[in-house]
């Protein structure tokens, strides 16, 4: 038998938590097409029974079943699960902050999470919903409390960065794919705490002084172009669907046994080997940085600080103020609650 065989036939079966939104129903498209996958439950507060139906029809190898709160519903779409992608909760209009999304989302996911810690403890959990600087502390808390907490296997959905870094540089890569240049944007998911690191691009490529800042700007205020082309109809949902169905491959093929991929993930530094040196140099605890994915999750957090330009240093300053507060907003929404 070839390995891909081998590969469609070990189990990963998957939950969208968040299924019937704008991310959740592509993202859901995404995962039911995967041969990789093959049991998918979705969840949501709404309109489950019809996106399940509609995806029901596509002959994939995944078995789609779908749940609404009312019935055990979180309950059952989690029971057996080995991965959880969460995509529930508001999304942003012009004028916003993804930390004005706090107030809503910040329940939303500590709700969720809380399942998860009762009926799936030990799935990987990928959290898209924002504010991501925010909502992973949130998850890390709650599983905490719960006396399940895995770092190696809760993850922060950063990948629309660095897909946006790979897009925005492709006149300087050369590349005719420009998902073939590996980018690593690290840091956190919101403005100024985005920090791409261009100066360890592989392969290497070389940007204009003159077009830096902008290059950088845009990487980090992507989220904002989409957010006013929709015009108070949302935020970014379909590059979004693709880029968190890029990590959740991830996750699953090194799940599998797959070999040395390497993905930017936002997550808690000190529960996983190499990310103490990362909290010391940055001070802080959560972090995206280049992660060494394998069976168990997030087995290496990858130091790329050394060595960066003093341009790349002063982005980092930045980063590190902001974040720290989002960080400290969501750790204590749940060990000090108001
Ligand atoms: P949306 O409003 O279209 O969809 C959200 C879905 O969540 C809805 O279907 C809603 O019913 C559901 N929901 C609400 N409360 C729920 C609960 N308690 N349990 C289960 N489902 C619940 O929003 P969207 O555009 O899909 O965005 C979702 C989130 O993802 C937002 O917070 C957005 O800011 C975030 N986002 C993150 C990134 C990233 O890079 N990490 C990128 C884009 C969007
Ligand atoms: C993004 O980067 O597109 C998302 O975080 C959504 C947003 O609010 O911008």
């Amino acid at each position: 038998m070839v390995k891909a065989d081998l590969q469609e036939l070990t189990r990963s079966p998957t939950a969208v938590l968040g299924a019937s939104g704008g991310i959740g129903q592509p993202l859901s498209l995404l995962l039911k097409a995967c041969p990789l996958v093959d049991e998918l439950a979705l969840y949501d507060v709404v309109n489950t029974p019809g996106v399940t139906a509609d995806l029901s029809h596509i002959s994939s190898v995944a078995k789609i079943s779908g749940y609404l709160p009312k019935d055990d519903g979180l309950k059952h779409a989690l029971t057996g699960t080995d991965i959880v992608v969460i995509p529930a909760g508001i999304p942003r209009k012009p004028g916003m902050t993804r930390d004005d999304l706090f107030k809503i989302n910040a329940g939303i996911v500590r709700d969720l999470v809380e399942g998860i810690a009762k009926h799936c403890p030990k799935a990987f959990v990928l959290i898209i919903s924002n504010p991501v600087n925010s909502t992973v502390p949130i998850a890390a808390e709650v599983l905490k409390a719960a006396g399940v907490f895995d770092a190696k296997r809760l993850f922060g959905v950063t990948t629309l960065d660095v897909v946006r870094a790979e897009t925005f540089t492709q006149k300087y890569t050369g590349q005719k794919n420009p998902a073939h240049t590996k980018i690593p944007v690290i840091g956190g998911h919101s403005g100024e705490t985005i920090v791409p690191i261009f100066s360890k691009a592989s392969p290497s490529f070389t940007i204009p002084d003159d077009k830096y800042d902008d290059l950088i700007k845009r990487v980090q205020f992507g989220g904002d172009e989409v957010v006013q082309a929709k015009d108070g109809a949302g935020s970014a949902t379909l590059s979004m669907a693709y880029a968190g169905y890029r990590f959740a491959e991830s996750v699953i093929k090194a799940a599998k046994g797959e070999k040395g991929i390497i993905e930017p993930t936002f997550i808690y530094l000190p529960g996983v080997v190499g990310g103490e040196e990362i909290a010391e140099a940055t001070g802080v605890q959560f972090f995206s940085t280049p992660v060494e994915l394998g069976p168990n999750g997030a087995e290496k957090a990858i130091n790329i600080l050394d060595g960066i330009t003093d341009k790349e240093s002063r982005l980092l300053e930045a980063c590190k103020a902001g974040l720290q507060g989002n960080i400290l907003k969501g750790v204590d929404f749940i060990k000090s609650p108001v």
